[in-house]
């Protein structure tokens, strides 16, 4: 029976060898019918010894029933994004500030690699084992696709590290070939099916289907290009260690991956993969350089949303040239004004553009940009199309300079710029139309209250007609209101009025953000609701409690304080909640029975996956760690437990089983 199992698990590992080196690396070792070989006496032998099957075998892999519906997951840690930079000018400020900010003199060692233009997802193993996977979401929280990442066959489902990490995400994306694409795409025109736009589409609309029948029949490429949580983190000094280490486990890694020393070896490396471009296999949209020493990357840190240590060097898009027939002030949510300038429409890689932003009134100066001008005009990914440069040759005489409104052109109060500051704002306030406009817009967000079918012209009339003013009378809204307003017929008004109704119960963290306030995104909702346990307590919080919260800085911790402060904001706020809207508390962490208890989980759990597991405990108030110390006071063995049963037994630690965690939580 040893023997039948040992061979077992030995194919398993050469079917999982030959799929990486078929499906991922494009360099089968053996033929298609050696391979097919393989699989046949692994499913005999798996038929004759059933209960030998593996968890972790090739033939466990897909489960062909769709799923119900995506499990939202936190990611262990952020996902984050990155900057871009256009220029070798700004990619040696970019060098420069990474040598001020560490005091170094000589050049930075970096890891190149081309940006690949797919879709960002995070694999998650646990003692070796892949648990789950998510999407990036908003890189606090992702979508669960554990169900179409499992029918990548070049994604293991063990890694080959002995030992393996105890918890490690492996981050990376997934991509659509262009061979592969093109032969889909014929297929699929041939057939009658699904004809995409472009690999990345292809690529995004598999991962997010409920079904994984239909990602097993798309031919998704998984390349890995770093990591979050990594348990043992200490065993590696840089970047290229750790993309070794992938390597070395089985997960396929970016072929073009390179060391390079500076701000001329990254031009280096960006101008090889830029002449490679059309002809490499994979879409790109520009080439990423990583600080390689981890110890670097750790001091460096991140700001907002995007690394210090790593940058995206972006190929510059398809510029066109337009004339600019006028200059629009737009004023924002929070008061910013945008000029806008108006353009002949034109057709910017695929994309019909009649509006290009000018940033403000700096940008303007620096590229010379008149009322009149031709101007060539860039779309770099999905951001507003942008003026790169004017056509002076054809400057004519007709042409007028900007002139910046000193009133604001919503609400004619004052526009102000403050000192060092590149925005200029609109000082209305609350009591400016269209920073309510734009402050409703965003309430009714998917992220936000989520109100569906509360479109911008239904807003818009709601607003002329002075039907609301403000967020909370979006809820004094009745059916009589709504039919009356243009379009709207009896159909559409009770789905409004019931997705209005159904956005009333929201998570304390998108009521947070829902609000508005300058700069607080979802990240820091999510760290405010974290941290308060009502809305009351964050109302009444001050600068101490605010700059205590690991992300929150200075100025953010002021905007929130001046939020506030500000009568109106409080009179609305108090106005949603006695309109029912309802505000859903996490479960509190403290005062629990699980309070100061240190939990380690291991082996697979049956009735709760590890990630409810942990939440379990997390919400009773306990903590959960990867490793056994004298300070775990339970060890929550599951299935074929590893080594950490051996370690809990040597030092003591009390062993449970998920039914014991469960008593303990309700019996205490
Ligand atoms: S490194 C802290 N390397 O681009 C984030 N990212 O626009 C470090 N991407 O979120 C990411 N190819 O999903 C890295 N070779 C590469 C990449 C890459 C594509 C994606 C990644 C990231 C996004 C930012």
């Amino acid at each position: 029976m040893r023997n039948i199992e040992s061979k077992i698990k030995q194919l398993i590992q050469e079917i999982d060898f030959h799929n990486s080196q078929y499906h991922g690396l494009d360099n089968p070792k053996i033929s298609d019918s050696e391979f097919d070989q393989l699989v046949r006496t692994l499913i005999k032998l798996e038929h004759e010894y059933p209960h030998l099957i593996q968890p972790d075998s090739p033939t466990q892999r897909v489960g062909s029933k769709p799923i119900q519906g995506f499990t939202q997951v936190d990611h262990l840690t952020p996902m984050l994004s990155l900057d871009n930079v256009f220029s070798s000018d700004d990619l040696l400020s970019f060098e420069n500030r990474i040598k001020d900010r560490l005091s170094l003199d000589k050049d930075v060692e970096f890891i190149a690699e081309p940006k690949l233009d797919g879709v960002a997802v995070n694999l998650v193993y646990e003692s070796g084992k892949l648990e789950y996977a998510t999407t990036r979401g908003d890189g606090v929280t992702g979508e669960d696709v554990t169900h179409n990442v499992l029918t990548i066959k070049s994604i293991p489902m063990k890694l080959n590290s002995i030992p393996p990490p105890k918890t490690i995400e492996i981050r990376g994306e997934i991509i659509i070939t262009k061979k592969d694409f093109e032969t889909m795409n014929n297929v699929n025109a041939k057939t009658g099916l699904k004809v995409f736009a472009n690999p990345r589409n292809a690529a995004a609309g598999s991962i997010r289907q409920l079904d994984p029948n239909v990602a097993q029949n798309r031919p998704l490429k998984f390349y890995a290009h770093g990591y979050g949580m990594l348990s043992n983190q200490e065993d590696f000094s840089s970047h290229q260690d750790v993309i070794r280490f992938l390597r070395n486990s089985g997960i396929i890694t970016s072929p073009y991956s390179t060391l390079v020393k500076g701000t001329s070896g990254c031009i280096m490396f960006y101008e090889k993969i830029d002449a490679l471009r059309d002809s490499l296999d994979f879409e790109i949209d520009g080439v990423v350089y990583k600080v390689n020493k981890l110890s670097f990357q750790k001091d460096l840190g991140f700001v907002s949303k995007a690394p210090r240590w790593a940058i995206a060097h972006k190929f510059s898009s398809v510029e066109v040239e337009s004339k600019i027939i006028d200059v629009n002030f737009q004023v924002g949510r929070t008061g910013t004004i945008t000029p806008v300038a108006k353009l002949k429409p034109i057709n910017v890689g695929g994309v019909m553009v009649s509006n290009a932003t000018l940033h403000n009134m700096d940008e303007i100066k620096r590229k010379d940009i008149r009322n009149g001008d031709y101007v060539f005009v860039r779309r770099a990914g999905d951001v507003i199309p942008e003026i790169v440069s004017i056509n002076k040759k054809k400057r004519g005489e007709k042409t007028k300079e900007i002139i910046f409104p000193k009133k604001c052109p919503s609400c004619e109060s004052d526009i102000v710029r403050k000192d060092g500051e590149s925005a200029a704002k609109c000082t209305g306030g609350s009591h400016c139309p269209d920073q309510i406009r734009e402050g409703l817009k965003h309430f009714v967000s998917r992220k936000a209250f989520d109100i569906d079918g509360l479109g911008e012209k239904i807003i818009d009339q709601l607003l002329v007609s002075n039907m609301i003013k403000s967020t909370s009378d979006l809820y004094a809204l009745d059916a009589e209101k709504i039919i009356s307003l243009e379009r709207m017929a009896e159909r559409s008004t009770d789905k409004l009025i019931s997705s209005i109704k159904a956005s009333k119960a929201i998570s304390f963290e998108r009521f947070i953000y829902a609000q508005g306030i300058n700069d607080v995104g979802l990240a820091t909702s999510k760290a405010l609701a974290d941290n308060f346990p009502t809305l009351e307590d964050l109302i009444n919080t001050d600068m101490h409690q605010l700059m205590n919260i690991h992300d929150i800085g200075p100025v953010v911790a002021k905007n929130i304080l001046m939020f506030f402060a500000v009568e109106q904001n409080l009179n609305n706020i108090r106005r949603l909640i006695k309109m029912g809207v309802q505000i859903e508390y996490r479960p509190r962490h403290d005062n629990q029975i699980l309070k100061n208890q240190t939990f380690v989980l291991t082996g697979s759990l049956t009735s709760m996956s590890r990630i409810e597991a942990q939440e379990i405990i997390e919400n009773n108030g306990g903590r959960v760690t990867s490793s056994v110390s004298t300070k775990t006071s339970y060890l929550v063995a599951g299935k074929k437990p590893g080594s950490k049963i051996n370690k809990a037994n040597d030092i003591g630690v009390t062993i449970i089983n998920e039914d014991q965690l469960v008593s303990l939580i309700n019996n205490g």
